[in-house]
């Protein structure tokens, strides 16, 4: 027994002390502060019954302030509180009753919108001027991350038009397509959104913060009658007046027509919910007139005014089978799980991803197990929890790479493992896959089987041997399975990628960090492919979202000799496309110049930015010396008084669209 609990102790010291240490140096940990926490409350517990087994190296002894901390902490003017939750319609009937009790007044109107799965954070301004950012913390005490806040996320106003003292609050978050890209660029497997964009916000480097684009949404002010808001409706026009990101999608309701706040739920959950920009986990109902708040009133941990409808996730069991890992083009491990198939959601699931190893044991699983597995919103399906303990203990960390068999090495800044042999197999593959698809070269014909086969025949090596497949013509039209209308297809597709666009061509090179939205921009920079060797730190930097990471893979990419000699191979060829200068589709008007967008406009402001920068621009948040222009929306006025303070021109709204209208 007692030989069992001092091992409990050994492995909860390791993990928590792993975990800090993450929480120090990476990016993104591993855990979430739930996992955390309860770990850490299990260590403290056991230590304070068996004091004999306490180790030096416990986190418990470390003397000093909290355990994680490297932000300033702040008290909270007002109890960041929680909500009650609802996990079906009976529920939230009986939440309807419980209000109308209080006051039964049948006029009561709720209003319903969506439940942003992100982290909270509450704003201060004075003066019209953003002096405070700060954590939820435990809703008592926050970490004050103001540095990753102002200036940084972009849809977050630094400036308003309103002087009073203000607090809102709200949700950061990363939307799909940038956690998308992120885990693309970075060619890492971050758990979720939300986990990223909790490790993002209390990263000590705000470049890092800039670079991932978090967003926001506010819902709440603190002390709405200091302001006369004297209603939900009118909090979120107060919001939209005051250029906050808010909940567009809302419906306000009165209690008798319950049923159409049901329809509501439904229909969101089943037809909106994934085309949304952001994770959702539910539906919040919120009574519209603020004058019952207080009679209604509140427990310890949520106001009884509000509600949270909980979507039900799909979840279901099934046995971990195996668990193995698949190497990517960089070199970066994912540890993946085989499971018996299960239906989940309308199709047979038989793999799940684990991310990396931390996660493996976070959930504390091993083969034989019987696991939970969800598929939410993600198209990927995930393992969840373990459900049953079938085996002994947890998987091992994989050590060596299954294809080159080199020992793997722990990442500095990412939860992850790498294989860092140059001719690791595998790595060598996943490169020439990644060249020749679809938005890279794109060459019908050499998808991920035939690179493998080829690659297994010894008629692929490395990328520069795709060019030069005509030598093995007659082996290859012989081979079974293949014949002559393979090659010839084989064949057309590699001569028509001597016509790729720049773009494509920087994107297939398989930088790490390098995206194709940034392919885009480094192709209008340097305009023709040879140029590519000219491209200083300077001009890279000036590239919006191109950043001191990014700079520093191009650069450890590009002094590589077998990197320098594919690309002399590549325009020895004549693959060396140029951006064409002809600019029939192009509007001139945004080429070369430097943008600041400010309120609203018909389009939204993805759109708007990703015109200007197809278009050879660039947009920033914050005027300058070096801004252009100054494209001023509705209720765009803060930023106004700057523009004419730099004697930054000012285009307005109607000009803006003039200029898109004639142009495309
Ligand atoms: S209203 C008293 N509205 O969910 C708190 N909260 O589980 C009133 N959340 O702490 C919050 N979307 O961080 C509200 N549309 C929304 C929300 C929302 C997400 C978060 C918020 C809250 C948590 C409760």
């Amino acid at each position: 027994m007692n030989s069992k609990i001092k091992e409990k102790i050994k492995t909860l010291v390791k993990l928590i002390n792993k975990w800090n240490k993450e929480y120090f140096d990476n990016e993104s940990p591993s855990v979430s502060d739930r996992v955390y926490d309860s770990h850490l409350k299990e260590l403290t517990e056991l230590e304070k019954q068996y004091p004999q087994f306490i180790l030096k190296n416990s986190p418990t002894q470390k003397i000093g302030a909290s355990l994680k901390s490297k932000f300033k902490k702040v008290i909270h003017s007002k109890l960041m509180l929680s909500l009650n939750k609802a996990y079906d319609f009976n529920d939230l009937k009986k939440f309807f009753n419980d209000v109308y009790q209080v006051n039964l007044d049948k006029n009561i109107r709720f209003l319903v919108q969506p439940k942003i799965d992100g982290l909270s954070i509450s704003l201060k301004y004075e003066n019209g001027i953003l002096i405070q950012a700060v954590t939820r913390g435990d809703g008592q005490i926050g970490e004050d991350v103001t540095s990753n806040i102002k200036n940084v996320i972009e849809d977050i106003p630094t400036n308003i038009e309103y002087k009073n003292p203000l607090e809102v609050r709200g949700e950061i978050y990363i939307s799909k397509t940038n956690f998308n890209k992120i885990v693309k660029e970075e060619n890492a497997n971050y758990a979720n959104a939300r986990n990223l964009a909790s490790g993002t916000l209390r990263q000590l480097d705000s470049n890092i913060v800039k670079k991932r684009n978090l967003s926001s949404f506010i819902y709440e002010i603190v002390d709405c009658e200091k302001h006369k808001i004297y209603t939900q409706e009118e909090l979120i026009n107060f919001l939209k007046k005051y250029n906050f990101s808010f909940l567009s999608d809302y419906l306000i309701e009165k209690l008798e027509n319950q049923n159409k706040i049901f329809d509501f739920i439904l229909d969101f959950e089943k037809n909106k919910r994934d085309h949304l920009e952001y994770d959702i986990d539910g539906i919040v109902i919120k009574l519209n007139e603020m004058k019952y708040y207080e009679d209604i009133g509140y427990t310890s941990k949520f106001p009884k005014y509000a509600i949270a409808y909980k979507f039900d996730e799909e979840l279901v069991q099934t046995i971990l089978e195996d668990i193995f890992i698949t190497i990517g083009r960089t070199g970066i491990v994912t540890y993946n799980a085989k499971l018996t198939p299960i239906l989940l959601k309308g199709t047979i699931v038989s793999a799940a991803t684990l991310h990396n190893y931390n996660y493996v044991e976070e959930l504390g699983i091993n083969i034989n197990d019987e696991v939970t597995i969800k598929k939410a919103g993600e198209i990927i399906p995930k393992v969840v929890s373990l459900s049953k303990k079938k085996s002994e203990g947890v998987f091992n960390k994989i050590l060596t790479c299954p294809h080159c068999n080199s020992p793997l090495i722990d990442t500095k800044t990412l939860n992850n493992q790498m294989c860092i042999n140059n001719n690791c197999p595998e790595i060598n593959i996943k490169k020439i896959i990644h060249f020749t698809s679809k938005g890279a070269m794109n060459i019908e014909g050499l998808g991920e089987g035939i690179v493998r086969k080829f690659y297994e025949f010894g008629f692929l090596k490395k990328i520069e041997d795709i060019y030069k497949l005509e030598k093995y013509k007659k082996d290859i039209i012989s081979k079974k399975g293949f014949g002559e209308k393979f090659w010839k297809n084989l064949i057309d597709g590699i001569n028509s990628s001597y016509k790729v666009k720049l773009s494509n061509l920087i994107f297939a090179l398989g930088i790490p960090q390098l995206g194709s939205k940034n392919a885009k921009m480094i192709a209008n920079k340097i305009k023709k492919f040879d140029q590519i060797f000219n491209l200083t730190n300077e001009s890279l930097l000036s590239i919006k979202d191109i950043g001191e990471i990014t700079i520093d893979e191009f650069n450890e990419y590009i002094k590589k000799e077998e990197n320098i000699n594919l690309i002399n191979y590549l325009i020895s060829i004549n693959i060396n496309p140029e951006v064409k200068t002809d600019s029939t589709n192009k509007i001139p008007f945004f080429e070369g110049k430097t943008f600041v967008i400010s309120g609203t406009f018909n389009i939204s402001r993805n759109e708007l930015t990703n015109i200007i920068e197809i278009n050879g621009g660039n947009v920033s948040s914050n005027i300058s010396k070096k801004t252009d222009a100054l494209l001023l929306g509705d209720n765009g006025g803060s930023k106004k008084e700057k523009a004419e303070k730099f004697n930054v021109k000012i285009v307005t709204k109607k000009e803006v669209e003039t200029i898109l209208k004639i142009s495309l």
